[in-house]
């Protein structure tokens, strides 16, 4: 690679935008103000104990700040933080060599904790519960059980499917389970003003207002708008206006609600296919060509709050409000 295509290539904040722009501290991390007051009497508590604070489980959609929640807790705690995932995790082998590499106090941030499997979980209840590792030397006859003593610390855990979670291993997280909840308008405008400031565009609070409106509620997607509409203004050689940003949002085919393609295409096959339902899961995600974790984690959640669409025991079924999105186009 020539020298200077590395530095553009390491230069582009594209693929590390959610570190760059991730909330350092407390007073950046805008909104979900109960767990944040939760966590904060946790967190205090446990230091000025000097213990480690108890294990923790973050859970809601993707994108709304449950991996910038971890860093935070770990930077409270003035510790270490180790990351893992479910699926990274794949043999019980690689579970005692983590927990047995930390240091007294250490966070373990284990992502997309629903991918762990059974024989793993097992492995983990013991060493959240009690500090011990049970790990089984040799096969058959002659197998035996060693335990071993871990250094204490905090497992914090996110999920974006907490109903996939076993209840013996929720009822494990004894620091507590926060779901995050989807930000208001006013909560997204605050995060994008911040991170105009840091990717340095100037930031009018109507146009902040205007992104906040479409990003599904969701800081993740505020924040990759933004940009979208920076490198529109930067290529029509202007400010960012409204004009830019409406022509962002229509060449990404976004509409006034903020939905996307695959959220009507998921509306349409409920209201106009099925007649408003109830049609199962599997369906829509066969008559949409989409995988049933992503509509089901990421398009269903922000579709249930904005009162379109409904989970029921038969299927989805639509609302009236789903139905009058159809008219109005
Ligand atoms: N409360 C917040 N205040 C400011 N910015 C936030 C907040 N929550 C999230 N963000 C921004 O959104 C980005 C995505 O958040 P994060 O990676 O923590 O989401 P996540 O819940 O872990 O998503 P996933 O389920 O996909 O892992 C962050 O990098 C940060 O820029
Ligand atoms: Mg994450």
């Amino acid at each position: 690679m020539s020298d200077n295509l590395r530095k553009s290539v390491t230069r582009d904040d594209s693929s590390n935008l959610d570190q760059t722009l991730r909330p350092q501290t407390w007073e950046d991390y805008i909104g979900q103000t109960k767990t944040k007051e939760n966590l904060r009497i946790l967190l205090t508590a446990a230091r000025e104990r000097g213990h480690a604070a108890e294990h923790i489980l973050l859970y809601g959609p993707p994108g709304l700040g449950k991996t910038t929640l971890a860093h935070l807790i770990a930077k409270t705690l003035g510790t270490n933080m180790r990351t893992t995932s479910g699926p990274a995790i794949e043999r019980v082998g690689d579970l005692a060599a983590i927990l047995t590499n930390l240091s007294p106090g250490d966070v373990l941030f284990v992502d997309e904790i629903h991918r762990l499997s059974k024989s793993i979980e097992e492995i983990l209840y013991p060493a959240m519960e009690s500090g011990v590792l049970d790990i089984i030397i040799g096969k058959g006859p002659s197998a035996r059980t060693v335990q071993l003593d871990l250094p204490p610390f905090t497992l914090v855990a996110a999920t974006t499917r907490i109903s996939m979670l076993s209840a013996p291993l929720r009822s494990r997280f004894s620091g507590g389970t926060f779901r995050l909840e989807f930000y208001s308008n006013d909560e997204i405008a605050s995060i994008l003003t911040h991170s105009a400031q840091v990717l340095n565009i100037d930031a009018k609070p109507e146009i902040m207002l205007s992104i906040a409106k479409r990003c599904r509620a969701t800081p993740r997607t505020a924040n990759y708008l933004l940009k979208r509409c920076r490198d529109m203004a930067q290529l029509e050689n202007c400010d960012l206006n409204s004009e830019v940003v409406e022509k962002t949002f229509s060449l990404l085919e976004i509409d006034h609600m903020g939905l996307g393609n695959l959220d009507r295409a998921v509306l349409d096959v409920i209201v106009n296919k099925f007649n408003g339902g109830p049609v199962g899961l599997n369906t829509i995600a066969a008559a949409t060509g989409e995988e049933q974790s992503t509509i089901e984690d990421v398009v269903e959640p922000y579709l249930i709050r904005q009162g379109l669409i409904e989970r029921t025991p038969r299927g989805r079924t639509a609302n009236t409000e789903a139905y009058r999105l159809f008219e109005v186009n």
